[in-house]
Order: structure tokens, then C-alpha cells, then sequence
């Protein structure tokens, strides 16, 4: 049965109380579906489906990242691909599926990167990604202290699957993330004034 992208979004929250955990499943709909663009004959649905999705487990059951929303995932009868996507993004920490298709790579590559983009954004005085420059990222990017638990080289191990620059996942990144700014609130409505 195909889900729909309500019944995803049902389930998200059911799994998940934190507001910072909902909206980073947001944050990673929002860039998957963006940068599906880049790769012809995706299915935006299927790759925002898969970043929406792919922290399910995150929040009650930390210690079976990955392996837990697999399973919750079959119960609830989503498919093999799906859940192969999700399991691939804990490559090299919590799981051994390497993440080999496009859909796939772009996950790994840009999961732990929306977490940077977002914390950037909110240093800024508009609190907003719609102003966030990739120069200002870069700087933030190359501090290790600046969101010090997002892991650079996972996003650079990605940037190598793709065959993609830095510049570019980073650019692409903050390019995609604001698409839905306004749904994840960094569209500069909470600006402090
Ligand atoms: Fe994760
Ligand atoms: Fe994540």
C-alpha cells in the first residue's frame, strides 16, 4: 500500500514529541524533496517521504537508531526502498548499509548538515535561512566549536559519494532549506526585534 505523505507526518509525531525533532523531519522532507530536482526522473514524494521518515525512531528509542524504525516502519507497511534509505543514513555509526542510491547518498550527505544550516540561521539577527550566504555557513562550517555535534566528515564523505563539491552540498543545502523555511521557522518570523 503507498502511504501518504499525511499518514507519514501522522506518525512522525506520533514517535516524536520534540519540537526540534519534528522540525528537523521537516527541515529534511523539505531538502530530499529540493534536491530531488537535481536528479531526473526522481520522485520528489518518495525522497521527502524518506527524509521525513528517517529519524522516526530517534526519540524513544536512541540506543536502536535505525534498526528500531525499520521495523516500525515494515509493521506499518511501508516499503523495502524506504526503509533501506532510512537505514542507510546511520552508515558507519549505527548500521552497515551503505548508502548507494542517489535518493540514498543525498540523505547521508545532508542529514546532519540541515542541523548546521539551522543553527547558522539562527545566529543571524533576522534568524532566518532566507539571508543565510554560503560564505557566512563556510565560516561556521570550518569552526569546529559551531554546532560541534555535527560531524564534518560524514558530510564530506557524502559530498565524495556524490561526486559533489563542499561549496556545492553547502550552497544546495541552504538553497533547498529554504523552500520551506516558513515550516520549519526560519523564515525570520521569530527575528528578534
Ligand atoms: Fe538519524
Ligand atoms: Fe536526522
Amino acid at each position: 500500500m503507498i502511504k501518504s505523505r499525511d499518514q507519514a507526518w501522522e506518525l512522525v509525531k506520533k514517535y516524536n514529541q520534540s519540537e526540534s525533532l519534528r522540525r528537523h523531519a521537516l527541515a529534511v522532507e523539505g531538502t530530499m524533496r529540493a534536491l530531488s530536482e537535481r536528479f531526473p526522473g526522481s520522485n520528489p514524494d518518495e525522497w521527502g517521504m524518506a527524509g521525513l521518515l528517517h529519524d522516526l525512531d530517534y526519540e524513544m528509542y536512541p540506543d536502536q537508531h535505525c534498526h528500531k524504525a525499520a521495523e516500525l516502519l515494515q509493521a506499518e507497511g511501508y516499503d523495502a526502498t524506504l526503509i533501506r534509505a532510512v537505514m542507510s543514513h546511520g552508515f558507519g555509526i549505527v548500521t552497515d548499509v551503505r548508502p548507494e542510491t542517489d535518493l540514498e547518498k543525498v540523505l547521508y550527505t545532508i542529514d546532519e548538515l540541515t542541523g548546521l544550516v539551522t543553527a547558522a540561521a539562527l545566529m543571524r539577527p533576522s534568524r532566518s535561512v532566507l539571508d543565510l550566504e554560503l560564505k557566512s555557513l563556510k565560516k561556521k562550517y570550518k569552526t569546529p566549536s559551531f554546532a560541534a555535534g555535527v560531524d564534518r566528515s560524514i558530510i564530506e564523505t557524502g559530498a565524495g559519494m556524490l561526486g559533489w563539491t563542499l561549496d556545492d552540498v553547502l550552497e544546495s543545502t541552504i538553497q533547498a532549506m529554504r523552500t520551506v523555511a516558513a515550516e520549519i521557522g526560519l523564515d525570520g518570523s521569530a527575528a528578534i526585534t
